[in-house]
């Protein structure tokens, strides 16, 4: 049985596929299969965006699919920028400005105000409408400037608890071993491991039969 990593994100089919084929799940990016449909992130939680892709992959496809949704939440900012993290400082916004924007809201805090976590939703559906989703996060620190030119996003402003440096200070490696993706799709490879066990699902990768 095949499972549609339902993106065209080539960066996120490349990191998601290196975290499942570590349990033998092999996973076949959308673009490669055909190409995905834009889907209309206007979820208002995580988890309701990454079900609405991979509801959106499993009907395009026929075959069950796996979709994800991410990004940052500082409670002394009442979870903003939450699921507008991407588009947070306008709708073509740079990542330099939603970095700009959001420090700039956080002037005045200090200590345990600037707080955040990254989440991330993954989400399985299958065409029948089984569902599942599960959740990683990775918790945090605001800083004062940004830092570093490595990764995407919030990384050059967010130090991970008991790390001195930003995510964008590390190397690729080093912040996909404890990235909020990792620890979700970690979750999910327990999910599928379930479902080929129990005979849910064919098996998880061409000639290997789960354990049992
Ligand atoms: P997506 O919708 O899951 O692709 O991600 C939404 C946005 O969340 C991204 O555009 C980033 O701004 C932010 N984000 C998600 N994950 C990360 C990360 O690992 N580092 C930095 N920013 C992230």
């Amino acid at each position: 049985m095949r499972i549609i990593l339902a993106t065209n994100n080539e960066n996120k089919v490349a990191e998601i596929s290196a975290i499942l084929d570590a349990f033998g799940i092999t996973v076949e990016g959308a673009a490669s299969a055909g190409g995905m449909p834009e889907v209309e992130e206007d979820g208002v939680t995580f988890a309701e965006n990454a079900l609405a892709k991979a509801r959106a992959g499993a009907r395009n496809f026929g075959e069950p699919a796996l979709a994800d949704d991410s990004g940052l939440e500082i409670p002394a900012l009442d979870g903003r920028p939450g699921v507008y993290s991407a588009r947070y400082a306008g709708p073509s916004c740079s990542y330099a400005d939603n970095n700009r924007k959001l420090l700039g809201e956080m002037t005045d805090l200090e200590g345990d105000k600037r707080r955040g976590r990254f989440v991330c939703s993954a989400a399985l559906a299958f065409p029948d409408g089984q569902e599942y989703v599960v959740e990683g996060e990775l918790f945090g620190t605001i800083t004062t400037e940004p830092r570093g030119s490595g990764g995407f996003g919030y990384d050059p402003v967010f130090v991970p608890d008991g790390r001195g440096r930003t995510l964008a200070e590390m190397n690729s490696e080093e912040k996909n071993d404890i990235s909020h993706r990792r620890r979700a799709f970690e979750k999910m490879a327990g999910v599928l491991r379930n479902l080929a066990a129990s005979g849910a699902i064919e098996s998880l990768a061409e000639g290997e039969k789960p354990p049992v």
